[in-house]
């Protein structure tokens, strides 16, 4: 008798995801399937950064694999949830970068990735049964990552005005705060800036979600994937923020550091928190990556000391505040939509005034230009897609050059 896989996964293979619908989108097969010449194909689609990671983290990996005695070091199983130096280092960075005064070690676990301290916190907060609060829209990856750690009940709060096209999460806050007492979820996930949108939550919206996470006996948990890529004056207060009993944030070298494919992620979180972390992420991927820890741990030390650490991090947001603008001035130059105005991250979101998945499939195949359609955000985004000027930050001509493929596909559609 052949035997099945589980309902989940079943499940799971059936619906299609839009993670895996974005990496389908940009893999060399699809090209081919569709006739289009990879090399000519221009994609906004990527959620990754394009900037060098800085030159002082290649040689602090490099000290480690020249030296006999370290490289053996980096070989070995690292604690469960992260190494000392490396939590020291990272409350060092947070002081340093952004102002947090009384973060302790104790209250820092290393993971992975953030992706996986993600899904195994939400297994730390939640119960089967249990609620949780997304805006819309919010992170594509999260209701999958939810559905597949259990079975709780996301409910969604709307943040884009589909009318006008405008972000209104500052003018919902009352009735925020209203749908937290009403809903009681367990826990309030936002992201700040934010995947898709690239807006940055104000301190009135975060401090009024902490208050009423508070008064439910609820958590807020802030992703911070893109933390260091803000292009506002001056940063909300909360980024100073350390954790207390409701209020919890999952931070990623991914994006800042460039360190994508040299991941490693973090939570800053109360003890309690921390100490519950430790048997899930022992069953899930048993310790953080070493080599990592220890480059990671020496560029963050040697950096603050030699004063470099800030000017690297504002070199890196004044490259992607310039590909926003320049893809905000392209958008304007060649398309007559509406779109959100970036305040940080990669990410901008059109309003296509259709369902977003067929413009993009007709975008790729008639000009090779390839968007991500807005329906795995949220039912805000279904006639919406984003647009990542990330993977293109070193090629800001490739920028117009696809806007101006995309108009002459709606020219042809209005003619
Ligand atoms: C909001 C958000 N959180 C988390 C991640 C994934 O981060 P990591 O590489 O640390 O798993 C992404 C990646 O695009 C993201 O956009």
């Amino acid at each position: 008798m052949e035997p099945t896989l589980s309902k989940k996964s079943l499940m799971f293979k059936k619906t299609i995801s839009p993670v895996r619908q974005i990496m389908s989108y940009a893999s060399p097969s699809y090209f081919k399937k569709i006739g289009l010449d990879p090399s000519s194909v221009i994609s906004f689609s990527g959620g990754w950064v394009n900037h060098n990671a800085p030159e002082q983290l290649r040689e602090a990996y490099l000290e480690i694999v020249q030296d006999n005695k370290l490289f053996h070091e980096s070989g070995g199983y690292s604690p469960t949830l992260g190494m000392l130096e490396c939590k020291e280092a990272l409350v060092k960075y947070e002081k340093h970068i952004h102002n947090i005064t009384k973060l302790q070690p104790t209250q820092i676990a290393i993971g992975a990735n953030s992706t996986q301290l993600t899904y195994d916190l939400l297994k730390v907060l939640l119960d089967p049964g249990d609620k949780i609060l997304l805006l819309d829209p919010s992170y594509c990856n999260f209701p999958s990552q939810l559905v597949s750690a259990l079975d709780v009940e996301i409910i969604r709060f709307p943040v884009i005005d589909t009318d006008s096209w405008k972000y209104i999460a500052e003018e919902r806050i009352a009735l925020f705060v209203e749908t937290i007492i009403k809903e009681k979820p367990k826990v309030i996930l936002l992201v700040s800036p934010d995947n898709p949108t690239s807006q940055v939550l104000s301190d009135a919206f975060v401090e009024a979600a902490l208050k009423a996470a508070k008064e439910i006996g609820g958590f807020l948990l802030i992703d911070f994937a893109y933390k260091d890529i803000v292009f506002l004056e001056e940063l909300p207060k909360y980024y100073s923020w350390e954790p207390n009993e409701n209020y919890l944030s999952i931070h990623s070298n991914s994006k800042w550091i460039r360190g994508l494919g040299r991941r490693l992620g973090w939570i800053e979180a109360p003890e309690s928190v921390i100490e519950a972390l430790e048997s899930i992420q022992c069953s899930s991927v048993l310790c953080p990556d070493t080599l990592h820890q220890m480059a990671l741990s020496r560029f963050i030390e040697k950096s603050i000391k030699e004063n470099i650490l800030k000017s690297y991090i504002n070199e890196v947001k004044d490259k992607y505040k310039k590909a926003a603008e320049y893809t905000i001035s392209s958008i304007n130059k060649y398309l007559n939509l509406p779109y959100l105005i970036p305040q940080g991250g990669l990410y901008t979101c059109i309003k296509v005034g259709f369902d977003g998945a067929k413009f993009v499939e007709k975008v790729i195949e008639e000009k090779g230009v390839i968007f991500v359609p807005g329906w795995g955000f949220g039912r805000t985004m279904t006639d919406a897609i984003r647009v990542s000027y990330g993977p293109l930050v070193n090629n800001l001509n490739l920028i117009d050059e696809g806007f101006l493929r995309t108009s002459q596909v709606l020219n042809k559609k209005e003619s």
